[in-house]
């Protein structure tokens, strides 16, 4: 295992390019059992989280291979339904191949993904959407078994306790486009990588309209076939940077980022008093020299991101004040504090809450990654804190984050990887 040694304090200045969306790249990828034809996906992340999707795809029985940046999918012939525990456990996002093989196959056997450190990881939402679409299905052993000869399309409405679920949509999204007939999807997720799932099958001859919106409707065709398409940028990975350059007092230019996206991320740091410059070469932050503290609740999209909470969190730890943050789309996802508290920060958890007071500097301390948008408040907690910060277990980090240690280095970053 890896450990990053961070010597923080110092100013970042360059550029930084974006990678592409890893949870865009995760259910296109799923998309491509829907056809047996050659897929190409283009500015493709290499993550941990992407190679463990193209094995469990190869496992399906595809045959995929890098050619420099591009992914070349194509069909080997072998066709199994089984997406077994020791894959699926690893990477939640594997539940996505479960609306693929149903509709392709007319079976799938899906492990139940489990929880993980951000909160239990529910699939009744996805169990209800493939029933609505005609499927019979049992949860046996651990796994989802699901049976159609051949989906009907239906009107379906996919919301839950905590409102729509991203991958939920994708799944029922994916199994419609081959099902007899026309779905609704009602209280659909409108993230932006919902949407671009929805282009991606498009490109593949799917009728597909509405994704983006709440209601997403979807005409059954007979076949998809192949397709070349390009990621888009991760919008989570440019909200970290954008955080990053606030909180390390920097101004740096970030690329390739569709800064549109992150509107609910603008509208909370002008109040916090950070300024950002965005224009179709790029975003630059200005930040200021006092951080006001400013409250926030994560929503889904386009609600406050909480794949940005962790982030932002660290980001609030510097402020001049005290600011309460809720997550009510995973309550109990805060790992971050009691590390982040070991560098100094003052953040306690009150129920679904975490109530921080500023500090006017971190420091240095060994801590511990636990998971992905925890490790990314670390690592920007270990840049602005005096002295050193050791990171363990940065595989989370690997999982959601290209070459991250590279970019920051590329921007002045003082940060070694070496062996645990
Ligand atoms: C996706 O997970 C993302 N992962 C997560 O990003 C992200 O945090 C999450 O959406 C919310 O935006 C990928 O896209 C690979 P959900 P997903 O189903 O689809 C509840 C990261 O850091 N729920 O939208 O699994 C659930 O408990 C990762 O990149 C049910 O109740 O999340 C949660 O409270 C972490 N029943 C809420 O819905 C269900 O059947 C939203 O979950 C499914 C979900």
């Amino acid at each position: 295992m890896d450990k990053l040694i961070i010597e923080g304090g110092k100013p970042l200045k360059g550029e930084v390019k974006i990678s592409g969306s890893k949870n865009a790249t995760l259910p296109v990828l799923a998309a491509t059992l829907l056809t047996d034809e050659t897929c190409i996906l283009r500015n493709v992340p290499k993550l941990t989280d992407t190679n463990t999707m193209i094995k469990l795809l190869k496992s399906l029985g595809k045959e995929i291979d890098w050619d420099k940046d591009k992914l070349i999918i194509m069909s080997n012939g072998k066709v199994n339904h089984i997406a077994d525990y020791k894959m699926v456990a690893t990477m939640r996002g594997s539940i996505c191949v479960l609306g693929p093989l149903l509709t392709k196959l007319g079976e799938a056997k899906v492990s139940l993904p489990g929880g993980c450190v951000i909160g239990v990881r529910p699939v009744d939402l996805h169990i209800k959407g493939v029933e609505a679409l005609g499927a019979k299905v049992d949860v046996d052993a651990g796994y989802i078994i699901a049976k159609a000869k051949r989906l009907k399309g239906s009107r379906v409405y996919l919301g839950g306790a905590s409102g729509p679920s991203v991958l939920g949509t994708a799944n029922i999204m994916m199994a419609a486009t081959l099902a007899d007939g026309e779905t609704i999807i009602e209280c659909a997720a409108c993230e932006p990588e919902v949407e671009e799932l929805a282009n991606f099958l498009n490109e593949m001859g799917a009728r597909i309209r509405g994704q983006g919106s709440p209601r997403i409707v979807i005409q059954g065709v007979k076949k998809l076939h192949g397709a070349d398409y390009k990621m888009a940028p991760d919008r989570i990975e440019a909200g970290t940077f954008v955080l990053l350059s606030a909180m390390s007092k920097s101004t740096f230019m970030i690329r390739d980022i569709d800064y549109q996206q992150l509107m609910a991320l603008d509208d909370i740091l002008i109040k916090v008093g950070v300024q950002v410059e965005a224009d179709k070469s790029g975003v630059r932050v200005k930040p200021p020299k006092i951080l006001k503290p400013m409250s926030i609740t994560t929503y889904p999209y386009p609600g406050f991101p909480t794949d940005l909470q962790a982030q932002y969190t660290a980001l609030m730890a510097m402020a001049n004040g005290v600011s309460v943050i809720r997550d009510t789309v995973f309550p109990d996802r805060f790992m971050h504090i009691a590390e982040l508290n070991r560098m100094g920060a003052r953040i306690r958890r009150e129920g679904g809450s975490a109530i921080i007071e500023g500090v006017k500097s971190l420091c240095g301390a060994p801590v511990v990654a636990s998971d992905l948008r925890a490790s990314a408040a670390l690592v920007m907690a270990g840049l602005v804190a005096r002295g050193k910060t050791e990171i363990r277990r940065v595989y989370h980090l690997d999982r959601g984050y290209e070459n991250i240690d590279k970019k920051l280095i590329a921007l002045g970053a003082s940060i070694k990887r070496e062996k645990e």
